[in-house]
């Protein structure tokens, strides 16, 4: 089978390493990709965005079966459109990713299905929504509807900060079209997981469970980024709580987005607070996370593309889908600067040796290949993967080799996987 793969970062490095494992794979393109990916697959030049692009390629150059690693394509329509041309792809169609692309669309879903997740109201009107926060002094999250590269999501103490963030949003759209609407909803306290299961649109199949890092520094301090680091499996799902999202949130979406018309095929991404009262909602995305999908790719047992082929033909119920009974951790090595602005084509060393500490995998994100070695060249430049035994062997392994690693004004965490160790 030939595989493309869409995307450059960590999490499409660690899809095309765990692709290339599978040996009836005869051949991996990634588009964009990066230094990572051209070591297990062919990069190839286009714009993930560019649809038609997209297919000529995939028609020139036979190719099986397709995976869209970020949001973007998806919410683009990119698998309705490969149907139209009878091509395989995985994931969900337009209409379906709009559990991410439209936090309205989610959240009305949410409701009318009774899904637990934040109570909340949605605006379309800024005055309405301003006096609204006013008048509620729960409700202090506001979020945009559409698409915000992450950034959509303000988390206010006060009523002035609330204030200030529908006026950024829908007077100033400072994320344009994205903020015509707003949810805005009650703070949730708790510990948050990332639960991700394969969907054939019927049925779904859960993944090892994870926790992402999304604050920049030690102690979840400083500004929010993409994720600064995750491990699994993630002892706050403990089996009953597993049990509880499968049934309660994952199963229920699934079949509610069937029985609208649109059922969802491909990875759905739950978001979950755990509360007191349980797991709750607080947001769909409709892809693999990054960086959760390096662990959860190190922790698969069994091979991805039979998994993502039963979920296009609708076969998850009899296919297996296992995960090792071990523990794995991923540290990003993020560029000096980030998440704000940060710099780039900075020299990095120590990728060899660090490649060599056993059961650790270095997955590139923000990182380019250049005649002189490899070159950094985004924000979150590295994932450094360990597994091991246990979530303190895995921890150990992944620090050990992030040590190893070096590039001007290069940080990382060095509390990812605490939150695991306090538990055991
Ligand atoms: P998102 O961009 O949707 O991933 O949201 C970013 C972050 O905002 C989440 O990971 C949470 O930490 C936080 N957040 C979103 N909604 C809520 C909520 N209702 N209560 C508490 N935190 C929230
Ligand atoms: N790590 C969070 C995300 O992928 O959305």
């Amino acid at each position: 089978m030939k595989i493309l793969v869409l995307g450059s970062g960590g999490r499409e490095h660690a899809l095309c390493w765990k692709i290339s494992q599978d040996k009836t794979i005869e051949k991996i393109f990634c588009v964009p990709g990066n230094s990572g990916t051209s070591l297990v697959a062919e990069n190839i030049g286009l714009d993930i965005m560019d649809n038609e692009e997209i297919i000529n390629f995939v028609k020139q150059n036979n190719i099986d079966l397709t995976l869209a690693g970020p949001e973007a394509p998806l919410v683009n329509g990119i698998v309705d459109e490969f149907e139209k041309n009878n091509l395989r792809i995985f994931g969900p169609k337009r209409f379906a990713a709009n559990l991410e692309g439209s936090k309205v669309f989610s959240k009305k879903m949410l409701w009318k299905y009774n899904i637990p997740t934040a109570k909340g109201e949605i605006f379309d009107d800024a005055e309405k929504a301003i006096q609204f926060v006013k008048d509620n002094s729960w409700a202090r999250i506001v979020k945009a509807d559409g698409l915000a590269a992450g950034k959509g999501v303000y988390v206010c103490k006060t009523e002035e900060e609330a204030v200030k963030a529908i006026k950024e949003i829908m007077h100033a759209k400072i994320f344009g079209d994205a903020g015509n609407s707003v949810v805005i909803e009650e703070r949730l306290v708790g510990e948050e997981a990332s639960f991700l299961v394969f969907s054939d649109g019927k049925t779904a199949k859960a993944m090892v469970s994870t926790q992402d890092h999304k604050p920049a520094y030690d102690n979840d301090e400083g500004p929010n980024t993409g994720g600064m680091g995750a491990y699994g499996p993630a002892p706050v799902i403990t089996k009953k709580l597993h049990e509880n999202a499968m049934q309660n949130i994952m199963l229920p979406i699934i079949r509610a987005m069937e029985k609208e018309g649109t059922p969802y095929k491909g990875v759905l991404y739950g978001g979950l607070m755990i509360t007191e009262k349980g797991p709750l909602v607080i947001e769909f995305n409709c892809r693999f996370g990054d960086p959760e999908c390096q662990p959860i790719m190190m922790l698969m047992a069994t091979d991805l593309i039979p998994v993502l082929e039963a979920c296009i033909d609708e076969t998850l119920d009899e296919t297996e889908v296992i995960f090792r009974d071990m523990a794995s951790c991923c540290v990003v090595l993020a560029s000096g600067g980030y998440p704000g602005k940060y710099e780039k084509d900075k020299p990095i060393t120590g990728l060899k040796k660090a490649g060599n500490v056993p059961d650790v995998m270095v997955f590139h994100a923000g990182a380019k290949n250049h005649e002189d070695g490899i070159f950094t060249n985004g924000g979150r430049v590295l994932g450094v993967t360990g597994i091991g035994k246990n979530i303190r062997q895995a921890i150990d392994r992944s620090y050990e080799a992030a040590r190893l690693i070096n590039f001007e004004n290069m940080h990382y965490r060095k509390d990812i996987g605490a939150k695991a160790l306090n538990r055991s």
